[in-house]
């Protein structure tokens, strides 16, 4: 099932629209010392118990993974270092908020936009900090399809063909003409039942996990990770961010 909570008016979508931009990788724009430098505040912040939460436990009873939402000058360093990296991405007044993501499982298609039905979105970024095990290629991908409110898509089958045209149409540009082709299957999923799975989406672009770069996007395009267990992924550790512009 898809949700409708937090849809967007037309109006304040087409406001949002005027910031949109096209997903980017920006390669190696923190050096050595800034990752280490973030690692050392994201496990500063992974022992305050306030600023933790667990993530699900899946059906097989292990963990998902944990977050951990830096505050006060910890979370201020961090944006004034991502500010400065971002400012030739972005424009005008915006907030951020950053959340370090340990992951021990992929996650599925979602957006990361708001309930909020006010809130006017901006971009996010991923920063990668963490690979299980280093030299393991791992990818967040991003579709070019678009929602401007949450949405977890279905990774099984048999629930997305369940999926009415009301919620379908939830998703802006999904087409089920759309085919992933075989290679980009294999190379970021491999599972049996993919090519159904990933029907009707288009890939805007795959940002390979590489320490130093980062990948920015809208908050509204629908996004995933590459699998874990094909591609003998173990883990990863990620800084996330998103903005949202303030209304004028
Ligand atoms: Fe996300």
């Amino acid at each position: 099932m898809i949700s409708f909570e937090g849809q967007k008016s037309k109006d304040l979508i087409q406001k949002i629209q005027i910031h949109e931009s096209e997903p980017v990788a920006l390669k190696g724009i923190f050096s050595t010392s800034d990752i280490e430098w973030l690692k050392k505040i994201k496990d500063e912040t992974f022992t305050l118990k306030n600023q933790t939460s667990e993530k699900l436990i899946n059906r097989e009873r292990k963990p998902l993974g944990r977050m951990a939402h830096p505050q006060g000058q910890a979370a201020k360093d961090i944006e004034d270092l991502v500010r400065y990296k971002i400012k030739d991405c972005t424009a005008g007044n915006f907030t951020m908020s950053f959340t370090f993501h340990e992951n021990f499982f992929p996650y599925g298609i979602h957006t990361d936009a708001a309930y909020d039905s006010r809130e006017y979105l901006y971009k996010q970024g991923v920063i990668p900090l963490e690979i299980h095990p280093l030299d393991a290629k791992v990818y967040t991908v991003i579709f070019h399809q678009k929602a401007y409110h949450p949405i977890s898509y279905p990774s099984d089958i048999e629930t997305i063909q369940t999926l009415k045209p009301k919620e379908l149409a939830a998703i802006q540009n999904l087409d089920s003409e759309i085919k992933i082709g075989d290679k980009e299957l294999s190379d970021y999923w491999q599972g049996t039942n993919d090519k159904e799975r990933f029907r009707g989406f288009e890939i805007a672009l795959p940002f390979c996990w590489v320490l130093g770069d980062m990948a920015l996007w809208d908050r509204a395009h629908l996004h995933c990770s590459s699998d874990f267990k094909n591609h003998g992924i173990e883990g990863k550790v990620g800084l996330m961010w998103v903005s949202r512009k303030i209304a004028e």
